[in-house]
């Protein structure tokens, strides 16, 4: 899977990615990320890249021709697509990465501080994608999050420690409660059912957490699992 990412900041992007899991599948080559800067693609010679807006109003607005023209330096891929993230898309779920986690290549295109020219849309024609109804400074966060969630579902990502078959949603409920040693913490007891090794009774309990759960914290996750269960 390749990334390439059009933002003002490419070292957030990079220095993100340079930790942890992501870092192992750069390096294994799973996933590869390319940040590119429309900066870079300005034709004058102060770089701008943004402009007040025509009408008048508060903040600047970012420039069509350099991120046009930086998306269209970048080599497409015959499963290709292009995500520009701001709060008006749709909200990025784990539906949706998985989805995602199907192309070879996702363009994300990021917005900072002000609002793209609205031809930026009108020819790069990007699903709009967001990560929650609040506000960013920037979409290089919200770009972030789409890269590491979908970098999660591909092969190699994860070691079989980290299996995502557990992960909160993968099975429509959130996660169940987990321990390790010690056995007794400020008086608080692992579960005497973790400790038996009977997997059949560990399984069990851990659905059991995992409908507790998620009926109390996500009702609308609960009503869907019970619906889907039923079907
Ligand atoms: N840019 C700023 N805020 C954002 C959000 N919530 N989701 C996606 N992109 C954004």
């Amino acid at each position: 899977m390749r990334f390439d990412v059009l933002t003002l900041f490419p070292e957030m992007i990079n220095e993100a990615c340079s930790h942890s899991i992501m870092k192992r599948a750069l390096d294994s080559d799973v996933i590869e990320v390319n940040a590119i800067t429309p900066r870079d693609y300005t034709l004058d010679k102060h770089k701008k890249v943004d402009d007040t807006p025509y009408g008048g109003g508060a903040g600047m607005v970012l420039m069509a021709q350099p991120y046009v023209d930086a998306y269209e330096s970048i080599e497409k891929q015959d499963n290709s697509i292009t995500l520009m993230m701001t709060p008006q898309g749709e909200t990025f779920d784990n539906n949706m990465g998985r989805k995602l986690a199907k192309y070879d290549q996702i363009i994300i295109l990021c917005g900072h501080y002000e609002g793209f020219d609205e031809r930026i849309r009108d020819i790069i024609q990007p699903k709009e994608v967001s990560i929650g109804d609040f506000v960013l400074t920037g979409g290089e966060l919200p770009a972030l999050c789409v890269i590491d969630s979908v970098s999660r579902k591909l092969d190699g990502t994860l070691g079989k420690q980290e299996s995502m078959e557990y992960d909160s949603f993968e099975d429509g409920l959130l996660e169940y409660p987990q321990y390790t040693k010690p056995r007794e913490y400020r008086g608080l007891e692992v579960p005497e059912v973790l400790l038996n090794g009977n997997h059949a009774l560990i399984n069990e309990y851990r659905k059991e957490q995992q409908l507790i759960r998620t009926k109390q914290r996500r009702p609308d996750l609960y009503e869907k699992y019970i619906k889907d269960t039923k079907d």
